[in-house]
């Protein structure tokens, strides 16, 4: 059988909980002290719920603040640079030269392009010379920029001596790690076509080009104390 608490609980909720104090007035004496029991529950849950919402923040707390206001101030400064295009952020100031792997087609090309209209001198890297080639003198008649082109699979590990060749004496300002690459289509992992290799590769090119094209030109760029990636 429902008891009169269930009942009180269950016109409670139908009333959206807000007036339960008002249902109490109608003969127990018990029904009043539970009535305030479970208001005075509410209330401190309630409390508990504004200490929550930081009136009166714990460390823990205000670390947490400080971290989502920073994602913020991130996402901020990226819409200022890349969508509003803050030209005097990224500009020669920073380096003549601009480096970017995987130059001559989609992302890569579309940095190469912006970097050039913004004055940047443009090193391309990629596996094939006659898109380099293509792209470099687009991007000379274009701008009136300088290029260097490096034709090199980073696929491979042997490659960053001949990167460091081309890249000598150049005063780099901006390093695009773009290169990168995934499947040719969708496939399950384990039924890719020669899995061993194209793990060994995928990494080269994703993860290692990154770490090395870094370290190539980290260190002047550390000396100048300007650089962007
Ligand atoms: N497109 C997207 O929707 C998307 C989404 C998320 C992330 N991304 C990432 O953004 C980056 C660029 O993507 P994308 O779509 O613009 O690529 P893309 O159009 O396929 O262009 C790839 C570029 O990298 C070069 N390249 C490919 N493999 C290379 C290798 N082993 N060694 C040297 N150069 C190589 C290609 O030139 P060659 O063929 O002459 O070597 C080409 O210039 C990649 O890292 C990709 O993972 C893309």
């Amino acid at each position: 059988m429902e008891g009169w608490r269930d009942a009180e609980k269950r016109k409670d909720v139908s009333r959206g909980g807000r007036w339960a104090f008002l249902s109490a007035a109608d003969g127990s004496f018990l029904r009043p002290v539970c009535m305030w029991r479970d208001v005075s529950q509410k209330l401190m849950n309630r409390n508990k719920l504004w200490a929550h919402l930081s009136v009166d923040p714990s460390p823990q707390q205000w670390i947490q603040h400080v971290k989502g206001f920073l994602q913020v101030y991130k996402l901020l400064f990226g819409f200022r640079i890349w969508v509003l295009g803050n030209g005097q952020l990224i500009s020669t100031k920073l380096g003549k030269w601009a480096v970017v792997t995987g130059a001559t087609d989609g992302i890569g090309k579309a940095y190469a392009e912006e970097l050039a209209r913004r004055g940047f001198n443009i090193a391309l890297i990629s596996r094939s010379q006659e898109k380099l080639d293509d792209v470099s003198g687009s991007l000379e008649s274009k701008f009136n920029v300088e290029t260097k082109t490096i034709a090199v699979d980073f696929g491979l590990l042997d490659i960053y001596p001949k990167i460091e060749a081309g890249l000598a004496g150049l005063e780099v300002g901006v390093l695009v790690n773009n290169v990168g690459i995934s499947y040719t289509y969708p496939e399950f992992f384990l039924e890719i076509p020669d899995l061993d290799n194209f793990i060994n590769t995928m990494i080269n090119v994703n993860i290692t080009s990154v770490c090395q094209m870094t370290r190539l030109v980290l260190p002047r760029m550390v000396e100048r104390s300007r650089a962007w990636f």
